[in-house]
């Protein structure tokens, strides 16, 4: 795909450390990572930065990742650790400067973390931002040095340009956006007073009004303009956001890359529970199929006793939210089965939507009220369910239109005062 360098970043090292290097060895182009070492001897597993002549100007590039590591990879990865991202950078950052004229972070810490970053490091030129909430595409700037991230899951192609002029060291660059802002309020004055003239020329009368505004416009003007050509001798940089929408077109090779990807990992993914029965049998019979040591005990088990939030949640989304996502390749189910089913990773972890027991799909009773086993008498069924609940699937990413009350009303239950 064309690219330049990789920052490895937490989610890279899934597959574990000597996966990850292995590809580092193939590709083309270099992994750096300043924080992530060996244990022990304090050497990088990666570079920990590059540096790239780009025009004659040395810009060093440096890579970054989040020490807040979840378990899973610590426990693989005995062999690895990540120090503490701001207090590793700032050396390497002061290192750099000497030798470079510009500075560019490759971040996986998160936007909180980014912005401390270019409050302690405002010799930084530009941080390109990774990791932590999604967020939409924005460039902020944070003790004057660029923070560019992007919607996750590329959503968007970043690009930013630069206009380079004066080579004067130190490089600096001023922001596009003040200029923009200039030259548009020339646009408009000029607009404006090419408007008037052509009103004094229609009515043919002096108009004591009208050549009073002229007057004002063009000491306007002529300020306008002093301004603008102070940026003439400046560099500056401008950036923009383009979604990645149906309109682009597929890399033919990439596809192909893709297809085969999904034709292998298809194979590895052969249930282990055979196609549900559930329509075939009776009540009966598909209660006595609930294992007797589950916490999780299904709709049906409730049906009994609560039948009219039974026939109310069977026409709400929630009851089909499995089916929903059938058609999805099963390779890419298991991550959808967070939030499409119940009690995923609680009672167990099942990679297809065919795997899940029936009294787990969807979005179950339980998934709200809790686990059902021992109740009326005792267990944990509560009748409160709060909004921290529906945000455990209800993420920003997910439910962009989430609206608690109003969602409230479509769940099939009763909703007190
Ligand atoms: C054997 C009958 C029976 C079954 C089966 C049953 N419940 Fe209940 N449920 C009750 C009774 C009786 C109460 C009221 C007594 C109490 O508050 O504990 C109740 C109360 C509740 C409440 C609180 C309502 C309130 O007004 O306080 C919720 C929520 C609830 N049940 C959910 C469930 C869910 C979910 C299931 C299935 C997993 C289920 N129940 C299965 C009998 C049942
Ligand atoms: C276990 C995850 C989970 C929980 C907890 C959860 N939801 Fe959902 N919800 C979903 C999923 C998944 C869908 C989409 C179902 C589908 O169509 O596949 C959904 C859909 C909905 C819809 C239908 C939206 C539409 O397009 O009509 C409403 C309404 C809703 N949820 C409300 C709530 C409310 C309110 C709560 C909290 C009281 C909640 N949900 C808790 C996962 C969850
Ligand atoms: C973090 C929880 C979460 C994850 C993970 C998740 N979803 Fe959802 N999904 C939801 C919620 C919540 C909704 C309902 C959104 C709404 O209506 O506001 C939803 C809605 C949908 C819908 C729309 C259903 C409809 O009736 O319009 C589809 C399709 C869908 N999800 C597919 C997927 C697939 C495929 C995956 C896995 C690649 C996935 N989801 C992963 C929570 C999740
Ligand atoms: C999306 C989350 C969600 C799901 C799924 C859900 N409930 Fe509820 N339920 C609620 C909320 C929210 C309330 C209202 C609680 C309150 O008023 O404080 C409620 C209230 C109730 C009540 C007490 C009020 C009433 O309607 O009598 C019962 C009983 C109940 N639910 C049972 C069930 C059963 C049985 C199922 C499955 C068939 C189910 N719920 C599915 C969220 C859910």
């Amino acid at each position: 795909m064309g690219y330049d360098l990789v920052n490895v970043g937490d989610k890279d090292l899934m597959m574990g450390l000597k996966f990850l290097y292995g590809l580092s060895q193939k590709a083309k182009f270099p992994f750096i990572s300043a924080n992530l070492i060996e244990k022990g001897n304090q050497k990088t597993i990666f570079k920990p930065h590059v540096i790239k002549e780009i025009l004659g100007l040395k810009v060093g590039i440096i890579g970054l990742m989040d020490d807040q590591f979840s378990p899973g990879i610590q426990e693989q990865e005995a062999g690895v650790t990540v120090l503490e991202p701001l207090s590793t950078s700032k050396a390497v950052i002061k290192r750099l400067r000497e030798y470079c004229d510009l500075i560019v972070v490759l971040s996986q810490l998160g936007a909180s973390k980014d912005r401390k970053l270019a409050r302690q490091n405002p010799e930084i030129d530009l941080i390109l931002g990774g990791g932590g909430e999604a967020t939409r595409a924005i460039l902020e700037r944070v003790n004057e040095v660029p923070i560019y991230r992007l919607e996750p899951r590329g959503g968007y192609l970043g690009r930013i340009d630069y206009s380079l002029v004066d080579v004067k060291r130190p490089i600096k660059f001023v922001v596009i956006s003040e200029r923009d802002e200039i030259e548009k309020r020339l646009e408009r004055l000029i607009t404006r007073s090419i408007q008037i003239k052509s009103e004094i020329a229609k009515s043919g009368e002096k108009d004591a009004m009208k050549a009073k505004e002229l007057k004002f416009l063009e000491s306007k003007r002529q300020e306008l303009e002093r301004s603008l050509s102070a940026f003439q001798d400046k560099n500056f940089y401008r950036h923009r956001s383009i979604p990645v929408q149906l309109s682009v077109k597929d890399d033919p090779c990439i596809l192909k890359a893709v297809e085969n990807y999904r034709a292998e990992s298809a194979k590895l993914y052969r249930p282990t529970v055979g196609a549900l029965p559930e329509k075939d049998l009776s009540e009966k019979e598909m209660l006595a199929r609930i294992p007797k040591e589950s916490p999780y005990v299904g709709a049906i088990s409730c049906k009994g006793c609560h039948i009219a939030n039974y026939h109310n949640w069977l026409k709400t989304k929630h009851a089909k939210a499995s089916q929903t996502i059938i058609a999805t390749p099963k390779y890419a189910q298991e991550e959808c089965l967070v939030c499409h089913s119940t009690g995923y990773g609680k009672i167990g972890e099942y990679a297809t939507v065919e795997e899940i027991p029936f009294y787990l799909r969807g979005v179950q009773c339980e998934a709200c009220h809790g686990a059902g086993k021992g109740h009326p008498a005792k267990g944990e069924v509560q009748k409160k369910v709060t909004l921290g609940i529906c945000r455990n699937c209800h993420t920003k990413d997910q439910s962009p239109t989430f609206n608690y009350l109003a969602y409230l009303e479509k769940i099939g239950c009763k909703i007190s005062k």
